[in-house]
């Protein structure tokens, strides 16, 4: 078994990406290190350039990022933790299936009709290609399982669709197929001010959004001044369906607490906000407060957070050069 994920470099870290991107990353590396599998993890900071973004910025969420990782409990020493970039198979296979996949395949993505929206003739070759890069970014590995989430489903299929084509075209089973994995359902968080919206690096409030890098304090006071409602919290989920602000909070502390929105319920039920924000609020210091603290000790050397990169994508490039070079040598290269 060998997982293949990337995420992409994004700063201003939030709770909502720690909760619904990072930390599902640790959970997948220990569920598939108990599998006896391997896992690749790398920032896609090549698929970040699909979109503009200030070459400062774009390296300094590199190295947020990966310091967020391995603060929330990335092991680089288990998994191999990478920047795509300094892997350049990536980019070399993804030209080769570039000739592979179809014109046709790729208008059909539905991600790139949103993300060009009414803009399609401006939008970068880079975005359009985005699929084909994921598609080496795994087939690059030979990956048996690769986490999708909902939006994320067509382009495994594309990813197949390609490797399928290839063994076809070339008569020889090179590349393995990858299956989807099913991770646990990630949270979606919501704003703390306005639970229509998402917590967001955009959220119009400071107070909306619980930052990876708040101290306590800060934490604390944005939990305890969260929007919330006057009832008690009722002992099941159903009774949360028209209290967005109150569902918001009790998944919070759900996740927070590795447990269910039922159980949590079955705890506080009966109980008003008075008693349940302060309780979520020392929850989430005592389990952000650490990994801010790891954090920021990491950040405090950025060029070491730049050398356990790197000494990720030289196993990585170990890994991918074998097969570039099947891959070329089967193409006629
Ligand atoms: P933002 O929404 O702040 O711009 P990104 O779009 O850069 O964040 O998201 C990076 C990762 O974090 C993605 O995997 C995304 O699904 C996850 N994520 C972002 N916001 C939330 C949220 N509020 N709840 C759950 N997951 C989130
Ligand atoms: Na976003």
């Amino acid at each position: 078994m060998r997982v293949v994920s990337g995420i992409k470099p994004t700063g201003n870290l939030h709770l909502g990406n720690y909760l619904g991107a990072i930390r599902q990353w640790v959970v997948m590396q220990d569920d598939v290190a108990a599998k006896g599998g391997e896992s690749l993890f790398f920032i896609a900071d090549l698929h970040g350039l699909t979109e503009w973004i200030a070459p400062e910025e774009l390296a300094g969420h590199t190295i947020e990022m990966a310091a967020a990782l391995i603060a929330a409990g990335i092991d680089p020493a288990r998994s191999i933790l990478f920047n795509q970039a300094r892997v350049p198979q990536h980019s070399e296979l993804s030209w080769l299936l570039n000739n592979v996949a179809r014109v046709g395949w790729l208008n059909r993505m539905t991600q790139f009709k949103d993300k060009a929206g009414k803009n399609r003739e401006g939008a970068s070759v880079g975005l359009y290609d985005y699929p084909v890069l994921m598609a080496a970014d795994v087939l690059l590995y030979n990956a048996t399982h690769v986490p999708v989430g909902e939006d994320q489903k067509q382009h495994l299929e594309l990813t197949r669709d390609i490797a399928t084509k290839f063994n076809q075209d070339y008569r020889r089973e090179l590349f393995v197929l990858p299956e989807p994995m099913v991770s646990t359902e990630a949270p979606r968080v919501m704003s703390l001010r306005d639970p229509g919206a998402k917590m967001s690096k955009s959220n119009p409030s400071e107070q909306a959004r619980v930052n990876l890098i708040d101290d306590d304090d800060t934490i604390a006071a944005k939990f305890r001044k969260a929007k919330s409602d006057a009832d008690v919290l009722p002992d099941s989920v159903a009774g949360l369906a028209d209290r967005p602000e109150a569902r918001n909070l009790v998944t919070i502390y759900a996740a927070l607490s590795g447990s269910t929105p039922d159980a949590v319920l079955a705890e506080f039920a009966g109980q008003g906000f008075g008693a349940f924000k302060p309780a979520l609020a020392d929850l989430a210091v005592a389990t952000l407060g650490p990994i801010r603290d790891r954090m920021l000790r990491l950040l405090d050397d950025r060029a070491e957070v730049g050398r356990l990169l790197e000494a990720g994508a030289e196993r990585a490039r170990a890994l991918a050069a074998p097969l570039l070079l099947d891959v070329q040598r089967t193409m006629g290269l």
